[in-house]
Order: C-alpha cells, then structure tokens, then sequence
C-alpha cells in the first residue's frame, strides 16, 4: 500500500502526516502558532516563517516515529506549494523537495485548496466526483465544481473578503480575542441574531460570487454605536454570513452541473450553525451533504497528504524545479470576478 508523507506550512499551523493511498490516517503531528501571532490578531508572514522552520523537521521525525516508520518505508512526499504566506509554503515545499531528493521518492507539490477540496473524501470514501463544494478558509471563499484532482470549475469567489476573514475581522470589532471564528460562533450562540439589522451583500442577485466587506463594516457601525450586545452583533453577523453562503450555494446548484452532493470544507466549515444551514440545503436538493471532521476542515497535513495521493495515483507528479507560488487558483481558466484583483 502506497504511503505518503504530507506537509503543510501555508499559515500558521506547521503539521505533518502519513496518509495510505487507501485512506488510513497513519500519524498526525501539527504545531499551531496561534500564541506567537496572538499580540498582533493576525498572522505575521515573518514570525510564520520562522516558527515553520523551528517546527516542520521535528514534526517530520514525530510523525515517522508515531507510525513506527522511516523516511525509506514512504512512497511519496506531497508538500503544499501554494497559495499562501510565501515564507511559509518555501519552508515546506524545500522541506519536502529535501525529503523526495535525499530518499529518492516521487514529489506532489499540492495547491492548499486542493488539500481542502479534496479532504471530504478523506472523510468518507464513498464521496464520488463530481460534488458541489463550497470552500470556506479565511484565505478563500469559493464554490468548486469539483471534477477529480487537478479538475475544478470556479463558479464563484469573493469580490473582496472571504467568509474567514470576516469572522476574524468580526471578532477583533468586538474584542473577542484571536484566532476570532470559534470565539464569534461561541458569543453568537448566546445572542440573538434578529437584534442588529444587517446588510446580505449579493443575496438574490444573478451574480454568482460573494461580498463581506460591506457586512464588516456594518458590524463596525454597529459596534460604534454602543446600542447592541456583543453577543447580539455576532449573533446576527454570524446570521448574516449564513444566509450569503446558502443564498449562493442555492444559486450554484441551481446552475446544473450534475454533482453527488454538496460538500463544505475550509476553516469556516468547523463552524456548527453554518454546517446545519449548509445541511439542509443540501435536504432540499435531495444531495448527501459531507463536512469533513472539524481537525479536518481547519488547516492540518492529513489533507495535504490525501490530495498528494489523490495526485500520484492520478500520474499527477512534479519534478525538484516546482516553484514556491503565493497565488494559486485552482480553476486558471476562471475569468476574474469585479473588484477581486488580490485573490485567487
Ligand atoms: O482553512 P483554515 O484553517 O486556514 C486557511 O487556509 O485560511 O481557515 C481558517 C479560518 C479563519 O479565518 C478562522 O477564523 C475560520 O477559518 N474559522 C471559523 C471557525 N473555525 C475556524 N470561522 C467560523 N466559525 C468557526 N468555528
Ligand atoms: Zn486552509
């Protein structure tokens, strides 16, 4: 049975993983960086980079020594080669061309989003292509036809936040703390998400693609007005991304590709009442609806490894001169959506 070793470095968790090709989680080691950026409420590329370097070879070794293995017992190295912080995705991916050229074992430079639109499958292996996916990080908001590796339709992205990102943005609003998705669901679930009226940017129009921006300043107005609870603005923001995620994912399905099911992955996907909405949408449309498990949605190495053993059996290598890519779409062919110049 084919082995492979997985890396991830794009952000802010360093993690490694041994993945069969039939897909049995071997070993999972992953270090979150979340204390080092914690001062700041963001990611720092430079402090990300630096605590990758520190983390990612002992992660290696740990998870080698978990599965009881040496680097000449793994068939494959699959490293995420992009999108992300560049310092980071070098940091793995040279990790990763080392381990393929020291051992003399094949390379996959995996795209980030591959790993997540592809980890549903991970999760339950009776998940075929194609599935309607909408990916949901705080890098990225997308939904994917998703066809088999390397083949993905771009129905739509964000015009200019993703749905993470205005979690993240919500959450330090309100002084909720950082990294901001879980802490937001955990006070929304203590509000009321009819108390702050807030705008649905998009919802019911022919365009495909979502907008944040002008629900995050919404919330700040409703911050700054000092009327609501904070537990009332996460509530009806958190609210409020649902409805643009169903309203969208709605007007996706409706286009017709045939799909086996919808399917969510990505960071925002941990999220329970987005999950729940997600589920019964999936109900009307009489799809099966898959979210990986919550390790599995966030940032992690086991995915990493999965699309790299998706790739391989797929004849999908690369070879030592694979660069290093900050953007990465996975659909190139997509045409730009308004006002998205910065995101892939
Ligand atoms: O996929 P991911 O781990 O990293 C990226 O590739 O971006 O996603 C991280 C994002 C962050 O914006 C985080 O706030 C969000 O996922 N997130 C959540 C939840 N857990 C993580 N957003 C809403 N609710 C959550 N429970
Ligand atoms: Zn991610």
């Amino acid at each position: 049975m084919t082995i492979i070793l997985g890396l991830e470095s794009s952000c802010d968790e360093t993690a490694a993983a041994l993945v069969t090709a039939d897909g049995r989680i071997l070993a999972h080691r992953l270090a979150t960086q979340e204390e080092a950026h914690r001062p700041y409420g963001g990611v720092v590329p430079e402090i990300a980079a630096r605590a990758h370097v520190e983390a990612l070879t002992p992660l290696v070794e740990a998870a080698l020594a978990d599965a009881g293995m040496t680097l000449d017992q793994v068939d494959v190295i699959a490293a995420t080669a992009g999108p992300g912080l560049i310092g980071g995705v070098m940091v793995g991916l040279v990790t990763g061309k080392a381990l393929a050229h020291a051992a003399g074992k094949p390379l996959v430079a995996v795209n980030h989003l591959e790993g997540h639109a592809l980890s549903p499958r991970l999760a339950d292996p009776s998940l075929r292509f194609p599935y309607m996916l909408l990916l949901v990080s705080g890098g990225h908001c997308q939904i994917l036809h998703v066809r088999g590796p390397g083949d993905y339709a771009r129905l739509a992205t964000t015009i200019d936040d993703a749905a993470g990102e205005a979690f993240d943005k919500t959450a330090k609003l309100l002084d909720l703390g950082y990294p901001g998705g879980p802490l937001v669901e955990k006070a929304a679930a203590q509000g009321n998400a009819k108390a702050v009226p807030l705008p649905r940017p998009l919802v019911g129009t022919n365009e495909p693609h979502f907008s944040f921006a002008g629900l995050k300043s919404a919330v700040m107005r409703a911050v700054q007005s000092g009327q609501y609870a904070t537990e009332d603005i996460a509530a009806s923001f958190q609210q409020a991304v649902i409805d643009c995620l169903v309203d969208r994912t709605r007007r996706a399905l409706a286009q017709g590709d045939s799909v086996t099911a919808l399917v969510v992955a990505g960071g925002v996907a941990a999220n329970q009442p987005i999950r729940a909405a997600l589920e019964s949408l999936a109900a009307a449309h009489n799809l099966p609806f898959v979210a990986p498990p919550l390790w599995l949605c966030t940032d992690n190495a086991a995915m990493i490894a999965w699309a790299g053993a998706e790739r391989h059996a797929a004849g999908l290598v690369d070879d030592l001169t694979v660069p290093a890519r900050p953007r990465w779409p996975l659909d190139p062919a997509a045409e730009k959506a308004r006002g998205a110049g910065v995101k892939a």
